[in-house]
């Protein structure tokens, strides 16, 4: 692994499937909650060390649409988390120059982490050495079909035609408009799959996986991921070949 964090060259947008916490509790004979809790120190440090490394987007999968489908005292107990974690951390974000962003049915949220999540969003509007992204109640098919109706109605009243509609006008009714894609998507807990996740902007991005459980997934396993990525030749439809050659043309 590299230590030298100043040699590798930083993705500009991370995006996480945080997985694994219900499994880290089950090993250790607690509750899933008890991983959700330890899940949000994990949270923590990566929102730091991103921010510290020069990230300038960092994605979380938080909630997805299908978590509501979970038992009832479980998707409380993850709002209540939620809810705890966004009211400490606003000075710390703030400090941070960290804006929070929010993708995903915002509306379906109980009303006290709508307004502690609304509140937060418009306290760090102004922060811009990093977005974070909290993704909740997200689900990726559910967003394309929202932008797909979008583009349906104005079509239907005449604001825009059905030729108009290109790949550009696409993005930019998706909830991350105005943010680059993910370059980096890192799962940990052990599963590989995408589970629904920024099915749009996960067009071109490396994908790294990893066994380590998410309430373990800590600085150096982020640096670890960021490493992996420095391996990898991203080619965009490109040969090997006409890749090396525009690095070597540009300054
Ligand atoms: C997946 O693990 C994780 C979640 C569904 C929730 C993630 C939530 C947190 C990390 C804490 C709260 C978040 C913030 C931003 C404060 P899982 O329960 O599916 O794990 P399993 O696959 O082992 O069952």
């Amino acid at each position: 692994m590299c230590t030298d964090t100043a040699k590798l060259s930083i993705p500009r947008h991370i995006a996480i499937i945080m997985d694994g916490n219900g499994r880290w509790a089950e090993e250790r004979g607690k509750h899933r909650l008890f991983g959700h809790k330890a899940g949000v120190d994990a949270v923590r440090e990566v929102v730091e060390t991103s921010r510290s490394l020069g990230v300038q987007h960092l994605t979380l999968y938080a909630f997805s649409t299908e978590n509501w489908r979970r038992p009832e005292g479980e998707v409380s107990g993850l709002m209540t988390l939620l809810q705890s974690y966004l009211r400490s951390e606003l000075k710390t974000m703030l400090s941070n120059d960290i804006r929070l962003c929010c993708l995903g049915e915002a509306q379906q949220l109980p009303a006290e982490v709508r307004e502690v999540l609304e509140k937060t969003m418009a306290e760090t509007m102004h922060c811009g050495a990093m977005v974070l992204n909290l993704a909740l109640s997200y689900g990726g098919r559910s967003e394309l079909v929202r932008v797909a109706r979008s583009l349906a109605r104005d079509c239907e009243e005449g604001r825009l035609h059905w030729k108009s509609i290109d790949e550009e006008l696409f993005a930019g009714r998706l909830y991350s408009v105005g943010q680059p894609d993910p370059d980096l998507l890192i799962r940990t807990g052990g599963e590989r799959r995408l589970s629904n996740f920024l099915l749009w902007q996960l067009s071109y991005a490396e994908l790294y996986f990893t066994e380590t459980k998410w309430p373990d997934f800590r600085r150096p396993h982020l640096i670890e991921a960021i490493t992996a990525y420095n391996q990898r030749q991203r080619r965009f439809g490109r040969t090997g070949g006409q890749v090396l050659s525009l690095a070597v043309e540009q300054p």
